[in-house]
């Protein structure tokens, strides 16, 4: 089999290390063929964000009447949230509009833990069932988690405030069991980091719990307000305060919700870097300016250009309307620049491998300090393979020491560019990362061959065909 004859040279980074491996990813035949060269050039439209979508079906099982969720793209993670909701009797149903939801929770009902375990390892998603099911069953089981191998993931935040709540979390080796006999009551609890998930589990356990709870350094991503935005028309009392505050009054019922969620900025950002490391000109329709500054600011200091074609006020008009943000290479060269990822609203995470690729594109040195994740740069060892010239350190090399400094993981890169990217038979190790490979094959002379491109399937809707649309030559051998 050809497939398994070529594993034996895949470039597969040693850092991510719970990475599938190589030669069961081949085996399966799941390999795009990416003829590179050639500019990205065209239009393509970002849903509702992947990372708030998953959360507010999440959010249907606390409400009494049915909700209603637009612009949901067709990606793993909302199969998942679909499924396990079925699971548990909120009945999901496609609305009349392209991409709408409808979820039903008037009969919600107890999962038996095999048919749960059945989506174990597929999303991290399962973790917020926690609160929701607590409030509506009076217990909750959670299988393992999945979710991309860029570090360890730990979970204690969650489990720490669902114990505050008054929950009591039993670990089994098939996963979490959880019971709340008398109730659960608010709290005062800090995060020790502005944890995006942790976050989401105290909102989605604190509205319905009894009296109030405060969230102290709680994180405030664009999806988490968009969250507190569902939770409020479903009836909850939510009030975000300066410093990272959040104050949630218990309420006795909610109620269903009709929403647009945020369009998805990750993915946004991801077709921005595509265009500039492949000299292209690529317009994002639904990119938003207000949630994307951060990394517009970046873009434009790498020498890429911009324009803001969405007119309509943050968040409003109607969808016929729709413009988005259009990204270009200007032509010459690109520069260096230094850039730190954080917490909202600094340089997303999940904007930085994407961007890698074209800075190593750009004249000069350009450094990298991850904060967020330890271990999300093992994907740079597949970029040198193709010709990229990267360094990682275990030192912080941003202006900030990070809470990795000391723990001798490999978190900052040095990039030096530019570089002339070749072509590679490369394996994708995560989502993230997995579409920086992407895009390096398609920056780079020659024919390289993409393996396991289906798990950027869970993250990016229909890929493929918007690859077709920017003119990409890649095809499924
Ligand atoms: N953390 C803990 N303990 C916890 C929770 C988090 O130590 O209990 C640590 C993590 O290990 C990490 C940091 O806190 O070092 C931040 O993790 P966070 O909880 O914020 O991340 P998450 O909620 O698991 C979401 C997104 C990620 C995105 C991050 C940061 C979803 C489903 N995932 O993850 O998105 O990178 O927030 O913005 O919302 C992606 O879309 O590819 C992706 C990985």
């Amino acid at each position: 089999m050809t497939a398994f004859r070529v594993a034996m040279n895949f470039v597969r980074p040693s850092l991510d290390t719970a990475a599938p491996n190589a030669l069961e990813v081949a085996l399966t035949d799941d390999v795009l063929v990416v003829h590179g060269g050639t500019p990205l050039e065209g239009r393509i439209r970002v849903r509702g964000a992947k990372n708030l979508v998953s959360k507010a079906m999440v959010a249907a099982l606390l409400g009494d009447t049915p909700s209603r969720l637009f612009d949901v793209p067709r990606i793993r993670d909302v199969e998942v949230v679909r499924g396990l909701l079925g699971l548990h009797g909120v009945k999901v149903s496609d609305g009349d509009e392209e991409g709408e939801l409808v979820f039903d929770p008037t009969n919600v009902e107890s999962a038996s833990t095999d048919q749960i375990n059945v989506h174990a390892g597929s999303s991290r998603i399962p973790i917020l069932f926690c609160g929701p099911l607590l409030h509506r069953l009076g217990h909750a089981f959670i299988p393992d988690l999945g979710g991309c191998h860029i570090g360890p993931r730990p979970i204690d935040f969650h489990l720490q405030a669902l114990r505050e709540f008054g929950a009591t979390v039993e670990k089994t080796p098939e996963g979490l069991h959880l019971s709340a006999p008398n109730g659960l009551h608010g709290t005062k609890f800090a995060l020790p980091y502005p944890s995006v998930g942790a976050t989401e589990q105290v909102l989605l356990t604190a509205v319905m719990a009894e009296g109030v709870t405060e969230l102290r350094n709680a994180a405030v991503e664009p999806e988490i307000i968009d969250l507190i935005c569902v939770l409020q028309k479903m009836g909850a009392i939510i009030k975000v305060h300066t410093d990272r505050v959040i104050e949630i009054q218990g309420v006795k019922r909610l109620h269903g919700y009709t929403h647009r969620p945020i369009p998805d900025r990750i993915e946004a950002a991801s077709w921005a870097a595509a265009a500039l490391a492949t000299r292209g000109h690529v317009e994002v329709l639904g990119a938003q300016q207000a949630d994307m500054m951060t990394f517009l600011n970046i873009f434009r200091s790498v020498g890429g250009e911009y324009e803001v074609t969405d007119l309509r006020p943050p968040r409003g008009g109607s969808p016929g309307q729709e413009g988005g943000i259009r990204f270009w290479h200007p032509g010459g060269e690109l520069n260096a620049v230094a850039l730190e990822t954080d917490v909202h609203p600094g340089f997303m995470t999940d904007w930085q491998q994407p961007l890698v690729v074209a800075l190593t594109q750009a004249r000069g040195l350009s450094i990298v300090h991850e904060t967020v994740y330890e271990q999300r740069l093992g994907y740079t060892e597949a970029l040198n393979t193709m010709g990229a010239n990267i360094q990682v350190y275990r030192d912080c090399l941003g202006g900030t020491p990070c809470r990795f400094g000391r723990r001798n993981f490999k978190h900052s890169a040095v990039i030096a560019g530019p570089s002339k990217l070749h072509a590679a038979d490369l394996v994708i190790p995560d989502l993230r990362a997995g579409f920086s490979h992407l895009i390096a094959a398609l920056a780079a002379e020659g024919t390289s061959r993409v393996y396991g491109v289906d798990l950027i399937n869970r993250g990016y809707e229909d890929f493929e065909a918007k690859l077709a649309d920017l003119g990409a030559h890649v095809e499924r051998p």
